[in-house]
C-alpha cells in the first residue's frame, strides 16, 4: 500500500510573519499520528526559520541548484547541500513554472533530481503536458517522456516521488476528469517500470497537482494510482489544506 502525500507547494508567497503563523497553523494540526504523510514547501527565504520549528511533517524547497558542486561560485543559487543543512526533508524539482520561466529542460530536472537525492533529500519532480499539447492529443507521449527525461536512475520509492501537474490546471481552478487522471497516471506508472522497475515503481508515489480543493480533493484524491496531491493556491489558508488533508481519514 502506498501511503497517501499531501504536499503544499507556497511558491512565492508569504512574508515572515505570515509565513511562519501559516507553519506553525500546519504544525498543531499534524501533531498527532496521522494515516497519510505531510509536506509543505515554503519559499527558501523562510525554509531555516520553518524548519527550525518542532514538527513531525517534511519541510522542503521548491527547487535546488543545478550546479554540480555543492559550494563554488554559483552567484543566487542553493545547493541541494545547503537546502538539507536548513533542516529540509524534501525539495520539489520541474515545476511547470519553473520549466516555464526558467527554461529548465528534463535533462536540468534531472540534474537537480540528481544533486537532491545525492544530498539525502526527497525529490518531488514535476511533470505534465501543456494545453496546447492537450488539446493536440499528445498529453501521453509528452508526460512519459518527461519522466524518461527527468527522472534519474537512482531514484527509488524512498527518494523520489512523481507529481503529475496538467500546467492548464495550474492555478486556473480546471481539473481533469479522473478519467484522465487514471490515464495519465496509469502511464506514468507504466513508464517508471521501464525506467527504474517494476519493484520501485509499484512503491513510488504518484501525486496529482493542479487546482486541488477541499471540494474535489476526495475524488481526485480516489483516482487509481494517485497517491497524494501537490496543492498550490489552497495550501496558503491552513482551513483549505486542513479540509484537503482531512479527506483522507
Ligand atoms: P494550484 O498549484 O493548486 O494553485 O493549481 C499547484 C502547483 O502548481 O503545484
Amino acid at each position: 500500500m502506498r501511503r497517501k502525500l499531501i504536499a503544499g507547494n507556497w511558491k512565492m508567497n508569504c512574508l515572515k510573519n505570515e509565513g511562519l503563523a501559516l507553519a506553525k497553523a500546519v504544525f498543531d494540526k499534524t501533531n498527532g499520528d496521522l494515516p497519510f504523510d505531510v509536506l509543505i514547501c515554503p519559499p527558501m527565504s523562510l525554509l531555516g526559520q520553518i524548519a527550525a520549528l518542532p514538527h513531525k511533517i517534511g519541510v522542503g524547497a521548491q527547487d535546488v541548484a543545478v550546479a554540480p558542486k555543492a559550494m563554488g561560485a554559483f552567484t543566487g543559487d542553493v545547493s541541494a547541500e545547503m537546502v538539507k543543512d536548513l533542516g529540509a526533508t524534501h525539495t520539489i524539482v520541474g515545476h511547470s513554472e519553473r520549466r516555464a520561466m526558467h527554461g529548465e529542460t528534463d535533462a536540468v530536472v534531472r540534474a537537480k533530481a540528481e544533486r537532491a537525492i545525492d544530498a539525502g533529500l526527497t525529490v518531488v519532480i514535476c511533470v505534465g503536458e501543456t494545453l496546447a499539447e492537450r488539446e493536440a492529443g499528445r498529453a501521453l507521449p509528452v508526460v512519459t517522456a518527461q519522466i524518461r527525461g527527468s527522472v534519474p536512475e537512482k531514484a527509488t520509492a524512498e527518494n523520489c516521488v512523481i507529481a503529475y501537474e496538467p500546467v492548464w490546471a495550474i492555478g486556473t481552478g480546471k481539473v481533469p476528469t479522473t478519467a484522465d487522471v487514471a490515464e495519465i497516471h496509469g502511464a506514468v506508472r507504466a513508464e517508471l517500470k521501464k525506467v527504474l522497475g517494476t519493484d520501485i515503481a509499484d512503491k513510488m508515489r504518484i501525486l496529482y497537482g493542479g487546482s486541488v480543493k477541499p471540494s474535489n480533493a476526495k475524488e481526485l484524491l480516489s483516482v487509481s494510482d494517485v497517491d497524494g496531491a501537490l496543492i498550490g493556491g489552497a495550501s496558503l489558508k491552513v482551513e483549505d489544506f486542513w479540509a484537503i488533508a482531512e479527506t483522507q481519514f
